[in-house]
């Protein structure tokens, strides 16, 4: 299965049925699987009321996959969920430029959380803080009695640390930090019962209070490291200036750097909707990471290296699982995962890393070059042909019509679908 190529020319030129051959070839889907995807994202009721309270309805997005990723010297076909039009044809497109070799390389740390006990009404910090590190074994024994599961397969709280937080109106607050290798959980459950299991011994230990036992969505523990080169000949010596121009601008101003962010989390977060991921922390921690010197910056760099290629890196969390949560409950999140083929959480993160920056390379292209309202346009201008009436194939013809008129409205699709279906 790794050995097959995810490079699919003009994958996105395909009808539906065919597209879904080649996912179903490429990933070994039963028919059963397929008629899920068809079935355009019915959710069983009883599902959907065992993942969240008040359930009155479903909310379906589209389910794409992006083709000719290569990543770590694999090929991937990447399950993307999202409504922005443009961002799976850009990640597909991007992913292009970064096949040489063994593709896009991307490595993640251990699956390392923190938990976090905050104590106030300590009297003497420092005094308490060597107590606690002093009773150390303790404190992980006891955050290790909670999941036995997660210690026999190497895992669980494995290191304290204690920090003093100055307050505005309550002065020094201790916090304690529980670092806990989750494995393949995003580890947001196994990490607030640790916290919460501890926290009484660490109140007896300082004479002090616990008022917040909770993860840190800063996973500044749990890093995924991703680079990728695009040879100076498929991009052109300009363009490759123009991206290390825009992305030492990003880098320089955080009005930018936003923005050059919101571009990664355009793939991260599509990869984090598709495999049932909580995309709220994967957010909470990519934007406090980027802001941990004090200042906002880009989670990405792009440099020109000594051949004139173009280079790119990005460093971020990504707290993400493969067990755990709705993962294995939501039956298209399971496809996702099967899609994908990985067996740890480690994968899925640097897979994440790989799209984000393939997305994040898109987009700096089309900003530097053609700008990028020329390709949602042209998305925008086929949806509402769609919304007058027109079939796929016609609204790709009336889609170009009104580009080219740059006339793109309702009425205007009306009449030309009424006038195409005239003269047919
Ligand atoms: C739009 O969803 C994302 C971009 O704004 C990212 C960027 O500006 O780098 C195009």
């Amino acid at each position: 299965m790794g050995e097959k190529s995810s490079r699919i020319q003009d994958f996105h030129k395909m009808s539906f049925e065919e597209k879904l051959k080649i996912v179903k070839e490429f990933s070994n889907l039963s028919d059963e699987e397929v008629n899920l995807l068809k079935s355009m994202g019915s959710l069983d009721r009883k599902i959907a009321e065992t993942m969240v309270e008040n359930v009155v309805g479903v909310m379906p997005l589209p389910f794409s996959v992006a083709p000719n990723f290569r990543i770590n010297g694999r090929d991937y076909l990447i399950p993307m969920v999202i409504e922005e039009a443009s961002v799976v044809a850009a990640a597909s497109n991007a992913a292009r430029f970064m096949r040489d070799g063994n593709g896009i390389i991307s490595i993640a740390t251990d699956s390392i959380m923190i938990g976090q006990i905050y104590i106030y009404g300590v009297k003497n910090i420092s005094f308490a803080s060597q107590i606690i590190y002093e009773n150390k074994d303790e404190i992980l024994k006891l955050a290790n009695e909670t999941d036995k599961y997660l210690v026999n397969i190497g895992g669980g709280a494995k290191d304290v640390e204690v920090r003093a937080i100055d307050t505005r109106n309550y002065g020094k607050v201790l916090c304690v930090h529980l670092l806990v290798d989750v494995k393949d959980a995003m580890g947001a459950n196994t990490v607030n019962t640790m916290a919460e299991k501890v926290a009484p011994f660490i109140e007896k230990l300082t004479e002090g209070r616990a008022i917040l036992r909770i993860l840190s969505n800063l996973a500044d523990r749990r890093i995924v490291r991703t680079r990728a080169i695009v040879k100076k000949e498929m991009l052109g010596e300009e363009a490759v200036e123009l991206i290390a121009m825009a992305s030492e601008i990003a880098a320089s101003d955080p009005y930018r750097a936003a923005t050059h962010n919101k571009g990664i989390m355009n793939g991260v977060i599509a990869v984090a909707l598709a495999t049932g991921q909580d995309h709220r922390a994967i957010e909470a921690g990519a934007h406090s990471y980027a802001a941990r010197t004090g200042r906002y910056t880009t989670l990405s760099f792009w440099e020109k290296d000594r051949e004139g290629n173009l280079v790119g890196t990005l460093e971020m969390p990504l707290a993400v699982g493969i067990v755990g949560g709705s993962i294995k409950v939501h039956p298209i999140t399971k496809i996702a995962l099967k899609i994908l083929n990985i067996s740890t959480a480690k994968q899925l993160a640097e897979i994440m890393g790989a799209v984000g920056l393939a997305q994040n390379f898109a987009a700096l292209r089309a900003l530097t070059t053609e700008g990028i309202q020329k390709g949602h346009m042209r998305l925008h201008a086929k949806n509402i042909a769609v919304m007058a009436g027109a079939s796929y194939e016609e609204a790709e013809k009336i889609a170009e019509i009104m580009v080219n008129e740059k006339n793109i409205s309702f009425y205007r699709a009306k009449e030309i679908l009424e006038d195409m279906r005239k003269k047919s």
